[in-house]
């Protein structure tokens, strides 16, 4: 996915599976076979401007909130699912800049922000902060950097109906602008794909991001929840929290789809449920133009890295076949530095593209 002249392949992180500086979390190293990352985009997890901690998450060092053994993450193995009300924890921006860990990352990657003030008129002086402080430490990084804007948190509640919030956004895209850096606006599948139109007419807005996790008992007709749950969620002190895994992957599927036949035109970030390089295969289908792993390294951690070989090898061959005449046509301009670690062209593992013999080209290339 190239944006702004920066290439940020075609597999990223979903934020918040990797941490804040791309570390992990220590559960990582116990995942039978290891688990790895590698040719999948760095996201940082979503800060906020100022340090918070509502459902006390973060642990000992007061920076990085817990996964695992977690009281307000609930993980289902068995069903393939996570709800979480983790509630944007963390030290805030200038605690984070100021460990210089994001100036000496050397390869294209994102970073994730949200507001959490109350009013229209406050979140707006948030982002206004947020982007005089950022935009005073870019200067200092090594590598392009992206901003994925989190309109989409469900665990910070907000006080007005969704078509007020277009606005809000729209308006909050105008300050983003002064950062001069590729924006990604990531959105829940919950939000109609009539307001992401919108949100995509902004010219600052350069890709959607879809989907963050579903609120508790949001889209009844879609997920079970009795069925995965019972009546309360497990999470319920917490207001509820927000799903992952498992049963987005079909709902994030068809927003796409809608999307596209709806005009969007964007290059769209699609992630939810993807347990397998299958799922991946799923969305590619849909219409999106690259994907996000997130839950996937907590429930089926031992198919993360032939999930991210997979959906890289399927999406740089519609991207050869979609971007040729331009790649032609720009020949001789600078290359950025590329995101993706994986090659298109090693031996896969995939169960899916097992059929393919050493030294042959896998079934989908
Ligand atoms: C423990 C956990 C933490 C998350 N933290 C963030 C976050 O900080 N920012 C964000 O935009 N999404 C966050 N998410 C949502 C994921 O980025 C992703 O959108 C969602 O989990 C759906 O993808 P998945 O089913 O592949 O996990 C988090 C999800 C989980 C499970």
């Amino acid at each position: 996915m190239n944006l702004r002249g920066i290439d940020f392949g075609h597999v990223l992180d979903a934020s918040g599976a990797r941490g804040w500086f791309g570390e992990g979390h220590p559960f990582h190293r116990w995942v039978p076979i290891g688990l790895s990352f590698s040719g999948s985009t760095f996201v940082a997890k979503t800060t906020t401007l100022k340090a918070r901690d509502p459902n006390r998450a973060l642990g000992s060092d007061n920076q990085t909130p817990r996964v695992l053994r977690q009281h307000c993450v609930h993980v289902d193995w068995r069903k393939g699912v996570v709800l979480n009300a983790l509630g944007l924890p963390g030290p805030g921006l200038e605690a984070l800049l100021a460990t210089g860990h994001w100036q000496r990352w050397t390869e294209p990657f994102f970073l994730s922000f949200a507001t959490i003030e109350e009013t229209a008129e406050d979140r707006l002086d948030e982002v206004r902060r947020f982007v005089r402080i950022l935009k005073a430490a870019l200067p200092d990084f090594a590598a392009p950097v992206g901003l994925q804007v989190n309109f989409s948190c469900p665990n910070v509640p907000h006080d007005e109906p969704l078509p007020d919030s277009v606005a809000g956004f729209r308006a909050d895209l105008d300050e983003y602008a002064a950062l001069d850096v590729p924006l990604m606006v990531k959105l829940s599948a919950t939000q109609p794909v009539a307001d992401a139109r919108a949100i995509t007419a902004h010219p600052s807005c350069d890709a959607l991001c879809v989907s963050n996790t579903i609120p508790w008992r949001q889209m009844p007709d879609l997920i079970d929840w009795q069925g995965l749950f019972g009546a309360r969620s497990p999470l319920e002190r917490f207001g509820g929290g927000g799903l992952s895994g498992a049963p987005l992957l079909q709902i994030v599927a068809d927003w796409v789809r809608e999307a596209r036949r709806q005009g969007i035109s964007v290059p769209i970030n699609a992630g939810g449920g993807i347990l397998g390089p299958a799922d991946a295969e799923v969305l590619h289908r849909a219409g999106a133009s690259s994907v996000f792993v997130g839950s996937i390294a907590i429930l089926r951690g031992w198919r993360l890295a032939r999930t991210i070989r997979y959906a890289n090898r399927l999406f740089s061959k519609k991207t050869a076949v979609a971007t040729a005449p331009a790649a032609r046509a720009s020949a001789a301009m600078p290359v950025a530095p590329t995101a993706r670690a994986a090659s298109s062209v090693e031996p896969s593992t995939s169960p899916v593209l097992s059929d393919a013999s050493p030294g042959e080209s896998p079934r989908l290339l």
